[in-house]
């Protein structure tokens, strides 16, 4: 059995190393000629990725990557995980999805499965993706080929989240793809959840992160609420989470971050309104969610306030830049969004991260590219005005941080436990 892996990125490339232990040879295809080279050469561009288990499967013959498309016939199966961003209208792009169908189509072959992983709205499979299939290869899927998808579940940084071991929900095109997906999945994945069709397994995904999306707003919320009342919500949500049935945890952050939360739900809302519904509680957790920044910036004018200072001429450093805990993966962190603000409001900024030594180029955060994290030591820490901690890193010292800061916004409840001086600590 030999598969190709489309999009070698944080979802890719853990899903091909997982196939690859499981006696499936892969073909890891990429248009970024650099990750192809490092994958070849068996080191991992992903932090939580350990080179060893890149080089073990390379050394086998059991994964080798490549930029060349048309090595797609050889192989008996594809999996595409390539990115679903949102356009500058906060509109779904598939056009990765497309291109890569396209290039797929020319070199398909008949009898192979090809299945989408990338998240998206429902219908993306069965009708953007099987027409430029289907039109580029002259093909009928159903019928030549098998077309399925399968979503993605995969969660950085959390080291219980086995590729193996998280069951995987796969629809099918028609029942025949459902059976061919499910054969190849069965290889690599314990447990696999079938349903009726693609759309049905793409609306689960949606399901899936708009209810994190939802619940993060709802937190989010009561947070801003029980603080004018003077009570903590971590304590609240502590307590609430002893209940054993009906309760499930979520956290209060400064903003939603990563490529799946922030982003997926809106692809369910635009395909809604193709059938004249509306997605109100996504709307409003968009709403929620997307205004904590500004509460944050509030807080931290009050905690600087009550040490007669203003926001504009103070210096603050921004702790953590990543987007959650314990990850080097900054993209859409709403770190970038609460630097941007101070700036705007005339602070000098910076940043620790250990995860981010130094802010890579990106189209979005263009001027950030090459500021370098600041030293972890009291005298660079102590110097600043303010310390806002963004994301929680275990790896980071908080008691330190206690020791040196002057003064410190706490949006994750990093410092629970820790002793701090009177007036020193603001949650946000
Ligand atoms: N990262 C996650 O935690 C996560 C979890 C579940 C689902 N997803 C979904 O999985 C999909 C992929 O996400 P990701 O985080 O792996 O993205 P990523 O940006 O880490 O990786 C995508 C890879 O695809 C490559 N690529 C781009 N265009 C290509 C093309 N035309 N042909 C071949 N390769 C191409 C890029 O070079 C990159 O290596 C997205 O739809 C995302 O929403 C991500």
């Amino acid at each position: 059995m030999k598969t190709a892996v489309v999009g070698l990125g944080y979802v890719g490339l853990p899903l091909s190393l997982q196939f690859a232990r499981s006696k499936v040879t892969v073909l890891g295809l990429d248009i970024d000629p650099a990750k192809v080279d490092a994958l070849n050469q068996g080191r991992s561009y992903i932090k939580h990725i350990l080179p060893e288990e890149v080089s073990e499967m390379v050394k086998a013959g059991a994964f080798s990557a490549s930029t060349d498309f048309s090595r797609i016939k050889e192989v008996d199966s594809i999996i595409i995980c390539v990115p679903t961003p949102l356009n500058k209208n906060r509109e779904p792009d598939i056009s990765y999805i497309v291109e890569t169908g396209k290039v797929i189509a020319r070199h398909l072959q008949k009898g192979t499965l090809v299945v989408l992983e990338s998240t998206t709205y429902p219908g993306t499979t069965d009708e953007d993706l099987r027409e430029v299939l289907e039109v580029g290869s002259g093909l009928e899927a159903g019928k030549d080929f098998h077309l399925a998808f399968s979503p993605e579940r995969e969660d950085p940084g959390n080291p219980n989240s086995k590729v193996a071991t998280i069951p995987k929900v796969v629809g099918g095109y028609t029942p025949a793809c459902l059976e061919r997906a499910r054969a190849l999945y069965s290889k690599a994945i314990k447990t696999l959840v079938p349903v009726s069709s693609c759309r049905a397994a793409e609306a689960t995904k949606l399901l899936e992160n708009t209810f994190r999306g939802v619940n993060i707003a709802l937190v989010n919320e009561l947070k801003v609420v029980y603080s004018a009342m003077g009570i903590d919500v971590w304590e609240v949500i502590n307590a609430a989470k002893t209940k054993p049935f009906g309760f499930m945890a979520f956290y209060p952050g400064p903003g939603l971050g990563g490529h799946c939360i922030p982003i997926d739900p809106f692809y369910l809302t635009w395909k809604a309104r193709e059938y004249g519904q509306h997605t109100r509680f996504i709307e409003l957790a968009g709403e929620i969610n997307t205004s904590m920044p500004e509460y944050v910036i509030r807080r931290v004018a009050d905690a600087l306030n009550e040490r007669h200072k203003a926001v504009k001429g103070s210096s603050i450093l921004v702790l953590g830049l990543a987007y959650k805990p314990n990850v080097d993966d900054e993209r859409e962190s709403p770190s970038y969004i609460l630097m941007e603000l101070l700036k705007k409001h005339g602070a000098h900024v910076a940043y620790h991260d250990p995860y981010v030594p130094v802010i890579r180029p990106t189209r979005e955060h263009s001027h950030w590219a090459g500021t370098k994290s600041v030293e972890w030591k009291r005298e660079t820490i102590g110097n600043f005005d303010l310390v806002l901690i963004s994301t929680n890193h275990a790896c980071v010292d908080y008691r330190e941080l206690a020791e040196w800061a002057k003064c410190i916004v706490d949006t994750r409840n990093a410092m629970s436990g820790i002793p701090v001086q009177p007036g020193q600590l603001w949650k946000a």
